[in-house]
């Protein structure tokens, strides 16, 4: 049975990404070695890493002061790093609180120095996007979550702030365009729209970065990955070969510019049948709405078992909500066709049909 991958991460990967994948596995570059089994150092997996690299500039248009890097330890070990590299012993820094991640962030950041919530959605499950926030002007960083996974809600824009400007981008990097220039650090897990998990992507800019007069362990001390071009100790080969792989993909699409067009296209059809059908409604707030991830739940909620069995028996994958938000989630990450999702709202329709004649 075809499968319609909506899993929230790890998620839908291109086929030929996938394809060609598992033969590097066994014979890379036709020199019958696996990608697997040969050295980071060797000519052959520098070249991956540098087209990687290479590849995220060039999608991203990132300008030459900053450093693009290829960590571990995910977005998780990334809410560590950014205050270690970037609060100041006596300063301050500030969080947009919108759920989960950003509070996973927060716990780390409140363990190096002065943390101020400056925004916060929890009052209504996180479902909508804090506005006219009031950011002060002495932070040694603003943090926020561009797209917030577990909810569907995203930032329509970047909060306007003269701090410097960290942004957690797990779930919508690559997704649409947007102006590196305004960030200081950007940082996303690989495993949504640019590959497998395993790595981290780490956009920096050099300028921001050595003058927090702390001592930074050295493995979370982005100077120093920078200046070993990701290769301090063993990079995670796998993760970052198909996340080249991935992004070669993106750009033979048509890049982000192209990609931001399909994406929207998807999110307007799903999010008008959950506003059009009679049995689903949706979690976030309209006009906060995540074009990733979007979330909506049944009316009824006794029809879920008949809901879920269809989806089951009809080869959905990975619909489930998360256990806080309950419901439904469908990620609709850059890999996933838009026949899925039109397949995804056919199904919506006949349940409705179905459904409609018992009422
Ligand atoms: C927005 C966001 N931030 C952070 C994380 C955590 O990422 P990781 O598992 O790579 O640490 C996730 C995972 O889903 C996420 O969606």
């Amino acid at each position: 049975m075809k499968k319609h991958n909506f899993s929230a991460g790890p998620c839908i990967l291109p086929k030929k990404v996938l394809q060609k994948a598992s033969e590097s596995v066994i014979n890379f570059n036709n020199d019958n070695l696996s990608l697997l089994e040969i050295s980071h150092r060797s000519k052959p997996f520098v070249d991956v890493m540098e087209k990687a690299r290479g590849l995220v500039r060039e999608l991203l248009n990132i300008p030459k002061n900053y450093s693009i890097l290829f960590l571990q330890g995910g977005a998780s070990l990334e809410f560590l790093m950014a205050p270690y590299n970037l609060l100041t012993i006596n300063g301050r820094c500030g969080y947009i609180n919108t759920g989960v991640w950003s509070e996973k962030a927060i716990k780390e950041a409140k363990n190096l120095g002065e943390t101020l919530i400056i925004g916060n959605s929890s009052d209504k499950n996180f479902n909508y996007i804090p506005k006219n926030i009031n950011i002060p002007t002495d932070l040694d960083y603003l943090h926020y979550t561009s797209n917030n996974t577990i909810y569907g809600t995203q930032f329509k824009s970047s909060p306007e702030t003269n701090n410097i400007l960290v942004c957690d981008m797990s779930s919508d990097i690559f997704s649409q365009k947007i102006d590196v220039n305004k960030f200081g650090l950007i940082y996303a897990g690989a495993q949504k729209n640019m590959g497998p998990a395993g790595t981290t992507l780490v956009i920096v800019n050099n300028d921001i970065l050595g003058k927090t007069g702390r001592n930074i362990p050295t493995m979370l001390d982005y100077s120093v990955h920078i200046n070993k071009d990701s290769m301090f100790n063993t990079p995670p080969v796998f993760s970052i070969y198909v996340s080249m792989l991935t992004l070669e993909w993106l750009k033979n699409t048509g890049g982000v510019e192209e990609i931001e067009k399909i994406n929207k296209n998807k999110a307007k059809m799903l999010y008008e049948e959950i506003d059009r059908n009679p049995l689903f409604k949706g979690f976030a707030n309209n006009d906060d709405r995540s074009v990733m991830n979007v979330t909506f739940n049944l009316v009824e909620n006794n029809l879920q078992e008949q809901f879920d069995l269809l989806c089951v028996k009809n080869g959905i994958n990975g619909l489930k909500g998360h256990r806080s938000v309950g419901g439904y989630r469908a990620s609709m990450y850059n890999a996933l066709p838009i026949s899925s999702v039109n397949y995804l709202i056919e199904l919506m329709q006949k349940f409705e049909k179905k459904t409609w004649l018992k009422y």
